[in-house]
């Protein structure tokens, strides 16, 4: 009975060790492929190795990046040699209409990346280059670089998956950007989105208009200083054509009406009110913008776009569109006259006659435009492209209109927004098909980008914005979204710093500068509070007691315990100085802590608190929206049912709202709260109205407290009817309003 024979011992011993040496057996590929198995086993690349490419200059390519790489010395001598080689080919029966589908498969002896499309060998290569251990990328050392055995087959979730890099308000030499192009395609992105003009800055060569790069890609700044820079159409072309052999299109963004001072500064000709203008030194939104009563104005703009079509051979030219104030035209006799003449309704609809006649122009010549979301005011011009930045408002629209669009909304694409906002997992969670959009409007979505505005950002910063959240929008677009998992690529983010740092990227934080979690002991009857930073270099003083800490107070170096209720302070200090980071925690043992909630409707994943048992964690928020507390409810009613496990007494049910109109959060109108004993059939329900006038500019929160007299319960719903949509008297009308709760407080 319990004898074993040997060789099916051994049997069943091999395969449990191959198991787990396939499982280590493996590399951090970003992003992550289709289809990935790990296999046992090894190729050994060395000098030896043959490299088999039929195209030369993916040949070129290919072995000066391995070179790079590894520091192996590969020549473009071929030495044949069926035992020990990489074939890279086209292989026209994969079939197949997706360019960047490719086949890539490590056995011991042969490495083959196959596709039908030279696009797709490409993107093959940047996986296997992935490959290569870290710390042979570090080192390159060059002997023998070890490749685990695997077999992949990939293609894209999306075909747009760009970076928009605003070389305006900070430039960004030529060099830098094709190091950029190499990191993209390191990352398979397609698209380079240059905003080369704006009002502190115009960044590209026109031979027609001269003064466009003489006056204005200069800035005079606050202390006196010329600041500028720009790109001659021979370098243009230098990366444009850099980028072409890396697979990756350059799009170029020339703004119109708006965002155009620099412009405006060298030709005043083609304003309002004739100028005269400087190129600014300040950010924001400037009222002067072309004049749209001018055909002068067209004519120099399809001048401009002459050329730019002449060096851009992709398909789009970007002409902005975004933030246009309407003031100017709305004085301005010849703006007036054109909206008569044209039957014009308002100065919204001459914003769209604008576009359109630009658009018309660029159709003529083969190309179609692209706009921020701002173009769909007044009607969209044909084949116009909208880049949704606002949210995903204005894809969901371009998709009705069956018109593409690229989804940019900012608070998850802008990896110029501070890490405290947008962090690498929330930058993760982003999904680019808005939810609910129809199947046959899907198609419209063509992909998305990520943007660096760089009001803030000098070149040599740039690596520290980008990194480490531009490889979770390389998932973002590329990697099916099934196949995401947030814990899963943050093991691999761990594993590719090496990498980054190999090739120089200065990458900065992942998560906020103090992040929490918490853990309730229902036995022990405490809190376990665990604080992560997102620099290391931080210390962490705390108090209990509510005192603010200061350097005296006690250092954190293990989770800590709270056993009564209480205000954890935590704060941040680096070389002894307070870093103006903290967090302010209030511990309260009421009886739902722990327990189960569900909520009807999801909250949004940008104020997504601390997930789903953020609101009986135990923890209060404290009046600012932003510290991570407070879960945010988007356009949408909240309804929440507690199950507290089994019965139990009830005296007090206090949901905290928060108002804060000036960032559209409102209270609820009113919060019913009703209980049931299984859950099925609720009484007891009690109304609390809001008593607090909705049109108020305070920060302040509201509990809608819910009284009961010796009622024991297991089950309580809480509902808060929203108002939904910012009221008649707010900026924001129409727009969806928020509702901010944290903490059911049961007693
Ligand atoms: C934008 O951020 N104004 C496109
Ligand atoms: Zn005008």
């Amino acid at each position: 009975m319990r004898k074993i024979s040997l060789p099916l011992f051994f049997l069943l011993s091999f395969i449990i060790v191959s198991d787990v040496k396939a499982k280590e057996n493996t590399a951090p590929l970003i992003p992550f492929p289709e289809k990935v198995e790990w296999l046992e086993g090894k190729f050994l690349l060395s000098n030896e190795t043959g490299i088999n490419v039929k195209s030369n200059e993916l040949y070129r390519y290919f072995i000066s990046k391995v070179n790079e790489l590894t520091g192996l010395n590969f020549t473009l001598k071929y030495k044949p040699d069926l035992n020990n080689e990489v074939i890279i080919k086209i292989d026209s029966s994969l079939g197949g209409s997706n360019k960047e589908f490719y086949l890539l498969t490590v056995s011991e002896h042969i490495i083959e990346i196959a596709s039908s499309f030279e696009e797709g060998l490409f993107r093959g290569m940047q996986t296997f280059f992935q490959l290569i251990p870290a710390s042979v990328k570090t080192v390159k050392n060059g002997s023998t670089v070890d490749i685990p055995c695997c077999k992949i087959t990939d293609k894209p979730a999306f075909k747009w998956r760009g970076l928009n890099l605003d070389c305006t308000r900070h430039f960004m030499t030529k060099e830098f950007i094709k190091q950029y192009v190499d990191i993209l395609a390191y990352y398979k992105f397609n698209i380079l989105h240059l905003h080369l003009t704006d009002d502190q800055g115009w960044r590209i060569e026109i031979k027609k208009y001269p003064k466009l790069s003489q006056v204005g890609s200069l800035r005079k700044e606050t202390d006196g200083s010329l600041y500028g820079g720009y790109y001659t159409q021979y370098e243009i072309k230098e990366i444009i054509d850099y980028a072409k052999s890396r697979f990756i299109t350059v799009v170029p963004e020339i703004e119109m009406p708006g965002h155009c001072l620099a412009s405006l500064a060298a030709y005043p000709e083609n304003s309002c009110t004739g100028g005269p203008f400087e190129v600014t030194n300040k950010w924001g939104v400037f009222n002067d913008v072309y004049c749209a009563g001018r055909d002068s104005t067209f004519y120099f703009l399809e001048n401009i776009l002459d050329e730019v079509m002449e060096l851009f051979p992709g398909k789009y030219i970007h002409i902005g569109g975004d933030e246009v104030p309407k003031d100017r035209w709305k004085a301005c006799p010849r703006c007036l006259a054109r909206i008569k003449a044209e039957g014009l309704k308002n100065e919204e609809e001459l914003q769209s006659y604008f576009v359109k006649r630009i658009s018309e122009y660029l159709n003529s010549k083969g190309k179609d435009v692209i706009g921020w979301d701002e173009i769909l005011q007044g009607g969209l011009a044909p084949g116009a492209v909208v880049e949704s930045w606002q949210g995903m408002q204005g894809a969901i629209e371009a998709a009705k209109l069956k018109h593409y669009s690229i989804c940019s909304p900012f608070a998850y694409t802008y990896l110029s927004n501070d890490i405290e906002s947008l962090d690498l997992h929330l930058t993760y969670l982003y999904e680019p098909v808005p939810p609910g959009l129809p199947a046959d409007e899907k198609k419209y979505i063509l992909g998305g980008e990520a943007s660096l505005w760089t009001e803030e950002t000098l070149q040599n910063e740039v690596d520290g914005k980008l990194f480490p959240r531009l490889l979770a929008l390389s998932e973002v677009f590329w990697t099916n979204s099934k196949n995401k998992d947030y814990e899963e690529f943050h093991s691999r983010v761990r594993k590719v710093y090496n990498d980054l740092t190999a090739v120089g990227i200065q990458y900065g934080q992942e998560s906020k500068a103090i992040s929490f979690s918490s853990s309730y002991n229902a036995l022990r009857k405490e809190f376990m509070v665990n604080i992560t930073l997102g620099q290391e270099e931080f210390i962490i003083h705390y108090t209990i007691n509510g005192s603010e800490p200061d350097s005296t107070s006690a250092i954190y170096n293990a989770p800590v315990k709270i056993i009564k209720p209480s205000e954890l302070k935590i704060s941040a200090y680096m070389n002894g100085h307070f870093t103006g980071k903290k967090i302010d925690l209030l511990f309260d043992f009421h009886k739902a802590v722990n327990a189960k909630l569900t909520l009807t409707e999801r909250y949004d994943d940008q104020y997504r608190a601390c997930g789903d048992e953020t609101l009986i964690d135990g923890i209060r928020g404290s009046n600012d929206f932003h510290d991570g507390l407070w879960q945010g409810f988007y356009g949408v009613d909240f309804e929440g049912i507690i199950d507290l496990g089994k019965e139990k007494n009830i005296s007090e049910v206090i949901p905290r709202f928060l108002s804060d109109s000036n960032s559209w959060i409102f209270l609820p109108a009113s919060v019913e709260i009703s209980l049931s004993d299984d859950g099925k059939n609720y009484s007891d329900a009690k109304v609390i109205e809001n008593d607090i006038p909705e049109k108020n500019p305070e920060i302040l929160f509201k509990d809608y407290k819910a009284s009961y007299d010796n009622r024991s319960a297991r089950y309580i719903k809480v509902f808060a009817k929203s108002i939904k949509q910012c009221p008649a008297w707010h900026p924001a009308v129409g727009e969806k309003a928020w509702l901010f709760i944290d903490e059911i407080e049961v007693n």
